[in-house]
């Protein structure tokens, strides 16, 4: 199987991503934090995807590469949204907030047509968002018993929806091809609230510190817009599908608190999740 391997060609937090076979194909394989479970997990995720017309990568198998499960998919070539963000904002320098008369929240809106149509594919069964988010705020050690039991509460209050999301809806998730955003890592895909990938969304937005080895211009290019892609992803989703920013705004406790059980951020983004959280908190009592 070795020979089919080519040069790696991306990574994330649990996997690194290869060259395979042929030109349309990639392998995705776990790395020592991921099991075979979640694996498969995420291969009979993308497969419902696939068969029900999702914008997705096709998958082909979910295969053992000497005891490091790994899943074959179709290779698409585009860049992702963060490697586009990353260009524009070295393109522009750090100064200006970005003009939406440029086109320049573009990306944002296509991530938002690609999310609303995630959420509208009717008739998908997966796990259950709410019992998954309740479980990761209770593995959190960053929040105190009775905070846990308060965002818990907040969340247990939220209506009931029953829509597939996708759980991990970040830039990095995203490709553009042909002038359309494809969606790939479908591991904590399940069925639930729309509102809970797009507090997702949001959050990760407004709080995100990157990692020191991006130049300063990206830095400053995303502190000066971070409100104004929010406000642009929150205005098109709204006009497709209708759910208000209030309406997610009560997500963004149970979220932040999720986030907190994330390996993947920074000491330095955790406080300001954990500042959010106790404030919206506060908030509750007064
Ligand atoms: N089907 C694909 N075609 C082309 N590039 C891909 C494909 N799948 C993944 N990649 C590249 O590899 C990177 C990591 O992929 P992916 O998000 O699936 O990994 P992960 O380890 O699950 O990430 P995370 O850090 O979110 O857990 C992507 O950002 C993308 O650049
Ligand atoms: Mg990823």
């Amino acid at each position: 199987m070795i020979t089919k391997m080519g040069n790696k060609i991306g990574e994330g937090g649990c996997s690194e991503i290869f060259e395979w076979e042929n030109a349309n194909q990639i392998i995705k394989l776990a790395r020592d934090n991921t099991d075979y479970h979640a694996m498969k997990q995420e291969y009979d995720n993308s497969r419902m995807a696939w068969e029900n017309g999702l914008s997705v990568p096709q998958p082909i198998a979910l295969v053992d590469m000497e005891g490091r499960p790994g899943i074959v998919f179709e290779r698409i070539y585009g860049e992702t949204m963060m490697e586009r963000f990353v260009k524009k904002a070295m393109e522009r320098g750090d100064e200006e907030e970005a003009s939406t008369e440029h086109g320049e929240y573009n990306d944002i809106r296509l991530t938002a047509q690609v999310l609303s149509e995630i959420h509208n594919k009717p008739g998908l069964r997966m796990p259950s968002q709410r019992e998954a988010i309740k479980n990761s705020i209770n593995s959190v050690d960053y929040l105190s018993k009775d905070e846990k039991a308060a965002v818990i509460s907040l969340l247990e209050d939220l209506p009931v929806k029953n829509q597939l999301c996708h759980g991990d809806p970040n830039p990095r998730n995203m490709l553009l091809r042909n002038g359309k955003a494809v969606v790939i890592d479908w591991m904590n895909a399940s069925i639930g609230n729309p509102e809970a990938d797009l507090a997702e969304y949001i959050i990760m937005f407004r709080y995100a510190i990157l990692p020191d080895y991006y130049p300063k211009e990206i830095t400053s290019h995303l502190d000066s817009n971070r409100e104004a892609i929010i406000n642009a992803f929150v205005e098109e989703y709204t006009r497709l599908a209708g759910i208000t920013s209030n309406e997610i705004d009560a997500w963004i406790a149970p979220i932040a608190a999720r986030k907190l059980s994330a390996d993947g951020i920074s000491e330095e983004e955790k406080i300001l999740l954990i500042h959010e959280i106790r404030r919206r908190l506060q908030e509750q009592k007064d």
